[in-house]
């Protein structure tokens, strides 16, 4: 592998949401970028975006006057879209792919990509739910493959997974991590596995939470209240999946499920099925658990303090074994759990910090509370979880 440095050219393939968001890091960083869809509308759009995000910059004073020209000259759009020759690519140093999640589509793109690029050219994927493994498997030269998973707005959410395969070369993973640590990102190393670290550990945030609603136990409005005030969360469940919008979220619920060989923790609901059968994608499509037509009434809260401290407790519970049992399969480390989700995804704390703090015998009480109740696989303890426990022991120490 070539060095990366700051005189690397960057390539981004896809240009859309993410690509552009990339390709507006790498050349805030100071890289030249070259950037290329299949659709040229794609890339006209993408010019746009970055040339407006950086602006706004410059507005609000986070960036110098002239700077936001002067990244904006660095980044190269391919006019005619780009796929057809993929020449342009021929010098850099790392192409970053952030095309459709199509596994087909994107092998497609990596063995046209080795056609034309250097030996010592990285290859990196930008997949949230595909398998790094199965991408660099169609590849002449595997041990350049990796996944480097940036979090929606990549220029504004500090956390990139950096997701090597079996086949990855120690060498290539160090020196993305080192070259994305240079874009004043927060990077963490997250194994080869269903969601890597945040998609896999956040799934109780919403399958406890429609499992919470589809029971009767609350409604939507009391339990998105009840995780913004007991648990000081930005976003309540509910707001987050409409946000996400539920075609993306229950695909990613449905492929960590899927990939897992069906763990029953991860389990896609009905709940959410229907939602995405009915069209109520959420906020882009104007109506999911919430409509928001304008002047649409919005179910008010029962702001019930102890109710609400039953709906976050039984979550929490969740996720700290989520996070627990993440370490025990070696997913990361726990500091780059704590990290990815804080700076992924926003939880107001790590979540093994925070088990700590509650108590991990507190946790896996009610955790085994549930799993007596309910006789569910859902609900089981991680191993790990009462390892700790019964060696009073903490996995921050
Ligand atoms: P998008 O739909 O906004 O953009 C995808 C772009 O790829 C489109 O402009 C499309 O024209 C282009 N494209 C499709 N097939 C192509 C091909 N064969 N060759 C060249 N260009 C092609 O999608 P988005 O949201 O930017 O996602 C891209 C990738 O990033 C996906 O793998 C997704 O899973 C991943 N991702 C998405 C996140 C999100 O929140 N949107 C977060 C993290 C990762």
């Amino acid at each position: 592998m070539s060095t990366l440095d700051a005189q690397t050219t960057v390539g981004v393939i896809g240009a859309g949401a993410m690509g552009a968001g990339i390709a507006q890091v790498a050349a805030v960083a100071g890289h030249r970028v070259v950037i290329a869809d299949n659709d040229s509308a794609a890339v006209a759009r993408a010019g746009a975006s970055i040339a407006k995000a950086l602006a706004r910059e410059v507005e609000k004073g986070r960036m110098p006057a002239g700077h936001d020209t002067m990244a904006l000259e660095r980044v190269t759009f391919v006019a005619d879209g780009g796929m057809d020759d993929l020449s342009r690519f021929a010098d850099c140093g790392i192409v970053i792919e952030a095309i459709v999640e199509r596994l087909d589509a994107k092998k497609a793109v990596f063995a046209a990509l080795e056609a034309v690029v250097r030996d010592a050219c990285v290859l990196a994927t930008n997949t949230s739910s595909l398998a790094i493994a199965a991408i660099g498997g169609a590849c002449r030269r595997p041990e350049r493959v990796l996944g480097v998973h940036f979090f929606n707005p990549a220029p504004v959410m500090p956390l990139v997974e950096i997701v090597p395969s079996l086949a990855t070369e120690t060498d290539v993973t160090s020196g993305v991590r080192a070259l994305v640590d240079s874009w004043r990102k927060t990077t963490v190393i997250a194994s080869d596995t269903p969601g890597f670290i945040v998609n896999r550990i956040a799934r109780p945030y919403y399958g406890e939470a429609i499992r919470m609603y589809e029971e009767g136990i609350a409604d939507i409005a009391t339990i998105d209240w009840a995780m913004k005030e007991a648990g000081g969360f930005r976003m309540g469940p509910f707001e987050l999946m409409d946000f996400i919008g539920h075609d993306v979220n229950f695909a990613v619920t449905r492929s960590v499920f899927e990939g897992s060989w069906y763990d029953p923790r991860y389990r896609p609901s009905v709940t959410q099925q229907r939602l995405l059968e009915a069209g109520w994608l959420g906020r882009k499509s104007g109506r999911g658990f919430y409509d928001y037509a304008p002047g649409a009434p919005q179910p008010p809260a029962t702001e019930d303090r102890a109710l609400a401290e039953r709906l976050f407790n039984r979550t929490l519970a969740l996720l700290v074994n989520e996070a627990v049992d993440a370490v025990l399969m070696r997913v990361a480390t726990p500091r780059d759990i704590e990290l990815a989700m804080t700076k992924g995804v926003n939880y107001p704390r790590g979540l093994i910090a925070w088990g700590d703090e509650v108590g991990l015998d507190t946790i896996l009480a009610r955790l085994e509370g549930l799993h007596a109740e309910y006789g569910e696989d859902r609900y089981r303890p991680s191993a790990l979880l009462r390892r700790l426990v019964k060696d009073g022991r903490s996995l921050l120490a």
